[in-house]
């Protein structure tokens, strides 16, 4: 849900981290849509099973890269192709094209997601989806936006109803049967259930209301680090699926408007007790 217009003057001084991280995520988004069209045709490795990198997730990343060295050279470095680099007190958490999969098939829903981490909490997130120019971000304390405009998370606080994203898995040692069972608890209770493909949109969505809630296991920190601080600011919560832990390192994330949240979480919890 997006509030009125009027709240874009409140939202328009953005904090130096989040201006680098919205640079940086619209100049990797660039170029991931400068090659969109040739995206079936990409070279194309595969990282395990069903597990791919292009060229263009690597360029990106090194765009990403770059723009944030420019202005902070000694800060640390998580990213999904480069891996971790550095230790400061400020951690760049970096997934330069989020839904890989769905983009090397010519489907327009991916997203560049960069968070940046302050003293060991998630402070500043940034989602942006190139192909629909769609920017989401957000600083702790200073609540989530959408193109400037700020969103809240929705307000429906029951599994019964909800229309949900999640994540199928699709890794060899994935743990199919644990995925099936939480299915099938809650495909009876939700109104939809989504497998969009670009987890940090997922998360992202539910910021803006467009989802009730999500749940995904086995994600990586720089699939939700972003969408997390996202989702916070628009009024919402991340938990571990399991109800202990932090979800940015456990990567079992449930997420909503904080009733749903708990709620879907305990559906889940009783769905991993059956399996
Ligand atoms: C993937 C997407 C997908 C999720 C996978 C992630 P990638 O990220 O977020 O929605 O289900 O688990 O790995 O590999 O496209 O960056
Ligand atoms: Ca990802
Ligand atoms: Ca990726």
């Amino acid at each position: 849900m997006v509030t009125s217009a009027a709240d874009f003057a409140a939202f328009s001084a953005m904090h130096p981290l989040l201006n680098v991280a919205t640079a940086a995520a619209r100049a990797a988004g660039n170029h991931i849509i400068r090659n969109f069209e040739r995206a079936d045709q990409l070279e194309v490795k595969q990282k395990g099973r069903n597990d791919f990198v292009s060229e263009v997730d690597q360029r990106a990343e090194a765009l990403i890269v770059e723009v944030i060295r420019e202005k902070y050279p000694d800060h640390a470095i998580l990213a999904e192709e480069g891996g971790a680099d550095g230790e400061h007190e400020v951690r760049w958490i970096i997934d330069p094209l989020d839904g890989t999969t769905n983009f090397l098939h010519q489907l327009p829903h991916f997203a560049v997601s960069i968070a940046a981490e302050v003293r060991g909490e998630l402070a500043h997130g940034v989602v942006y989806n190139p192909f629909s120019q769609e920017l989401f971000a957000a600083s702790k304390g200073a609540g989530a936006t959408l193109d400037g405009r700020k969103i809240r998370v929705s307000k429906h606080a029951h599994t019964e109803g909800a229309l949900l994203g999640t994540g199928f898995p699709y890794r060899k040692g994935d743990d199919f049967p644990k995925i099936l069972a939480a299915l099938g608890e809650i495909m009876p209770l939700a109104a939809g259930i989504r497998r969009a493909g670009a987890a940090s949109l997922d998360l992202a969505y539910v910021a803006a209301g467009r989802l009730d809630g999500f749940w995904e296991f086995n994600l990586a920190p720089w699939d939700v680090a972003a969408g997390m601080v996202i989702v916070k600011e628009a009024g919402g919560m991340s938990a571990d699926i399991h109800g202990k832990g932090n979800p940015l390192n456990s990567g079992n994330i449930v997420a909503g408007n904080p009733k749903l949240c708990v709620e879907l979480g305990g559906v889940l919890q009783r769905s991993l007790r059956s399996s």
